[in-house]
């Protein structure tokens, strides 16, 4: 939207007098251009506006091949026309002419950014939701491109989904990753297999109980989506139990708004180490996304390093930290259910919190098959299948 300095500074305005037909001349200003649209007259930069020109983009690669910086002294209008369902513009600074669709200048400027079919607003969910719980048979997935977008959408909605019907082999888990995208390593490799070990690097190789935690914040990138496929559970107890961390954390902002600024603007150590490693990195208990919207958490007390916060902000820092650890185990989000075999449970890594109840060794096997992919591959094949699969 125009403000009045740049209504001042830039002086360009429509020049109503040439209106002839469907042909608007449009007075270049200094810096940018005013252009009336649908939503209404609004301002744009020349720079914006050069590199918004489709012809910047190579049909073949689809990559930018223009590069603006080598627009002397920086693009500059010599004339500009609305035509029909196009901005068109002449250019001062070189031998070009651009033609803008309208409808792409006014979608950006209603929405502030680039249109995106994969920004899907969250629904936050509470205690008692397993049941509903999206879930998809695997076999539809692979087969059908609207039930895959069903499937990626679930998992920016509602961080969560269940495939059942898995075929018990360790080729099902990767044929199911892949129709959302590749699977990426950790310290781990590229799979892990939770069950009991005789030398656990890690608790969840044991029977004991799994408290609530988000999977490797030691990692620069802590994974993205992750897949559990259960290939055998057979013990007494060991049931899961998983919350939404997003719906936790906003609970914390309107219970205790300070504890979740606290918890949402400072970065705390984790750790991982044994034999042979030693990953550390920093994160951010809440996480929010470019619009302050809760997107996902950090939480695994068993891989949190000492805190490295001025002693003093721990005064407020730590009790914060303490509230926000009580809401997560309030009974109003946590869901609690036995996972089958032959299903697989499919959650956002950041989001979602889970844990697992102490089971008894001896009375059974349980085995769990797990790996994961990126948050960004989700989105991708969700845009994807959002014009392809008509869906979105
Ligand atoms: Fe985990």
């Amino acid at each position: 939207m125009l403000n009045k300095q740049q209504s001042d500074e830039y002086t360009t305005m429509l020049d109503t007098d040439s209106i002839a037909g469907n042909v608007t001349t449009l007075l270049p200003g200094e810096r940018g251009l005013n252009v009336p649209l649908p939503s209404g007259t609004h301002y744009f930069n020349y720079y914006w506006l050069r590199d918004a020109d489709p012809l910047s983009i190579d049909p073949a690669t689809r990559e930018r091949v223009f590069d603006i910086a080598e627009v002397a002294g920086g693009p500059r209008a010599s004339s500009a026309r609305l035509d029909g369902d196009s901005l068109i513009i002449n250019w001062a600074t070189e031998e070009h002419e651009s033609r803008l669709p309208l409808a792409t200048l006014d979608a950006f400027i209603l929405e502030g950014r680039t249109p995106d079919p994969a920004a899907i607003p969250r629904r936050l969910w509470y205690a008692d939701s397993h049941d509903h719980f999206p879930r998809f048979r695997q076999a539809d997935i692979e087969s059908s491109d609207a039930v895959r977008y069903d499937f990626s959408r679930a998992l920016i909605e509602d961080g969560v989904a269940l495939v059942t019907e898995m075929e018990n082999s360790d080729e099902s888990l990767t044929r199911l990753a892949n129709q959302l995208g590749q699977v990426t390593p950790t310290t781990d490799g590229y799979y892990f297999d939770v069950r009991l070990e005789i030398a656990p690097t890690n608790l969840a190789y044991t029977a004991k109980a799994l408290e609530f935690h988000t999977d490797l914040p030691s990692e620069d990138e802590a994974p993205g989506i992750q897949f559990l496929h259960c290939r055998e559970n057979s013990v007494v107890g060991g049931y899961s139990l998983f919350l939404d961390g997003a719906a936790a954390a906003e609970a914390l902002r309107e219970e205790d708004p300070a504890a979740f600024d606290l918890l949402a603007q400072h970065d705390i150590p984790f750790f991982r180490r044994h034999d042979g490693w030693d990953y550390r990195a920093h994160q951010r208990v809440i996480e929010l996304d470019r619009d302050g919207q809760v997107s996902g958490l950090t939480i695994s007390q068993h891989l949190q390093d000492a805190i490295d916060l001025p002693q003093s902000l721990l005064d407020d820092y730590y009790p914060a930290f303490c509230r926000f650890l009580s809401i997560l185990r309030e009974e109003r989000f946590v869901n609690r259910f036995r996972l089958e075999a032959g299903s697989c449970i499919v959650f956002d890594n950041h989001r979602v919190v889970h844990g697992r109840e102490a089971f008894e060794a001896s009375s059974g096997k349980r085995h769990l098959r797990g790996c994961y992919v990126s948050r960004g591959s989700v989105r991708s094949t969700c845009r994807v299948l959002s014009r392809s699969a008509g869906r979105g």
